[in-house]
């Protein structure tokens, strides 16, 4: 399947279908007061992800961007046709872009429970830099810290 990718500073464009994909992918979601705060955010970068022959977004990203670093805020995609490779596009579409930004070192936190997001991370190349415990979930689950030099 090939995809379409695009990129945006401070957009709304995408609110309705970023909310779905936020409530049906976290566990604590953001809610729509909170996630038009962050879409409006001029430091967040919004990637979002359409398969070629649908209108609808099929995934999205959200990255603080601070040159000569990031931090990846969220990704996520929806969960019908999760393990086709989306997320994959996503992240390396998302990694050539910040390379453009000037950005060279990204960083990210996950939790140790969620295996999908910590087999990806790995796949792209992320590597793993540190253990918070009790960082999620009234603290009950540890955060694994991640991170990635951009170098192409
Ligand atoms: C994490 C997430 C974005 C992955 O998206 P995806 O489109 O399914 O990812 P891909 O199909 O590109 O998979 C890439 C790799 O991730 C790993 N992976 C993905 N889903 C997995 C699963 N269910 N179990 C184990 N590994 C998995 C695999 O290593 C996979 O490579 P492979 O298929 O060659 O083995 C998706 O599961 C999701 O939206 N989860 C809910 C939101 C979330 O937890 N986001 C991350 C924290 S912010």
């Amino acid at each position: 399947m090939s995809y379409v990718v695009s990129h945006s500073f401070n957009s709304l464009e995408n609110l309705p279908e970023i909310n779905l994909l936020e409530q049906q992918s976290f566990t604590s979601p953001w809610n729509r007061e909170s996630l038009e705060v962050e879409l409006s955010n001029p430091l967040n970068l919004i990637t979002v992800i359409r398969s070629s022959s649908e209108a609808e977004i099929t995934g999205y990203s959200m990255t603080r961007v601070l040159p000569p670093e990031a931090e990846l805020l969220r990704v996520a995609v929806r969960p019908q046709i999760r393990r086709l490779g989306v997320g994959s596009v996503l992240l390396n579409e998302l990694l050539q872009k910040l390379l453009t930004l000037k950005i060279a070192q990204v960083y990210l936190e996950v939790s140790e429970k969620n295996r999908p997001a910590l087999s990806l991370y790995r796949k792209i190349g992320f590597t793993a830099t540190g253990h918070r415990p009790g960082y999620y979930d009234n603290g009950s689950t540890g955060a694994i810290t991640f991170s990635l030099t951009i170098n192409f």
